[in-house]
């Protein structure tokens, strides 16, 4: 069994961003410059923010953070994703998700122009994504599919079972996964799908993106499979400073054993996000997705 170190690949993929920003300001270039709009003060998405601004500082980009506590309104919020969608030095910019039930988060992810949308939520983006055209494509998927390629993964004619059919993860991933560079044969697996375990045991590689602690078990799992855990649900732990730990969908100890390649939680999956939105945001700045 060999581990997918996320945290390393991410890294790499860092210092290959921020010698082509090196480059790009050496040349007489603009920096690239990716807004985040942060609503009220939820821990999880308090820390993914910070990370992200962190990053950009890492690799060369110029950041910034806007902010707006959760009383904020639906239209002041659009006031401000319009203001941002024509600010000459912003290149790219994402409003970090969940928002207040009170705003419509579809509304909010529409209204963003979608040559900035660096998350590649708008519909857009999306619909350009699976008929292969370029766009911008959701920090997930696409660092999933990064790492596949990093560790020289075989998915050609393999078969490719993801657990979960969200918008940001489970969907693209399968267009992702069923496209001509990956050519996996693709099964969408889901709350209602039957005989989930013998589904599961069946795939080559195994994508688990439910949000549920340790729902994957070594019986739903080949010998030899290739496994990507998503999961990043927030558990309260007294073994760490924050008080909190993150848990995969899938139960390590006992899968790993039979697995060629798995991702940890930590430090797997979740680190490629932030390459992929420092990709994204490069890819922007340069006008390489819409010309
Ligand atoms: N919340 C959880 N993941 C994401 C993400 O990738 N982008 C945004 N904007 N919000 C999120």
């Amino acid at each position: 069994m060999e581990l997918i170190d996320g945290k390393k690949i991410s890294a790499e993929i860092k210092e290959e961003i921020a010698h082509k920003v090196k480059a790009i300001v050496a040349q007489g270039g603009k920096r690239p410059h990716l807004a985040a709009i942060l609503v009220g003060h939820d821990g999880g998405s308090e820390t993914y923010v910070a990370h992200k601004v962190k990053a950009c500082e890492q690799v060369g980009f110029e950041s910034t953070l806007i902010r707006f506590e959760d009383t904020v309104t639906e239209e002041e919020l659009i006031g401000k994703v319009h203001e941002l969608n024509h600010h000459s030095d912003i290149d790219g910019f994402i409003v970090q998700l969940p928002l207040p039930k009170h705003i419509s988060e579809q509304k909010i992810i529409e209204a963003v122009a979608p040559e900035k949308d660096v998350d590649g939520f708008h519909p857009i983006n999306v619909g350009r994504m699976v008929i292969g055209l370029p766009a911008f494509i959701s920090a997930t998927p696409f660092g999933i599919v990064e790492l596949l390629k990093r560790y020289s993964i075989e998915t050609s004619g393999k078969n490719c079972v993801i657990i979960g059919r969200s918008n940001i993860v489970g969907r693209p991933m399968s267009v992702l996964m069923s496209q001509k560079e990956m050519n996996a044969t693709v099964t969408v697996a889901h709350s209602r799908t039957k005989d989930l375990k013998k589904v599961c045991a069946e795939a080559d590689i195994l994508i688990a993106a439910i949000g549920s602690p340790d729902f994957v078990t070594a019986d739903m799992v080949k010998e030899g499979a290739v496994v990507i855990d998503v999961g990043t649900t927030r558990v309260k732990s007294d073994q760490t400073k924050s008080g909190w730990k993150l848990k995969g969908d899938v139960k390590f100890d006992e899968v790993a054993p039979k697995c060629s390649y798995i991702t940890p939680v930590p430090g797997g999956v979740g680190p490629m996000t932030i390459a992929s939105l420092l990709n994204n945001t490069l890819l922007a700045g340069a006008k390489a997705v819409y010309k």
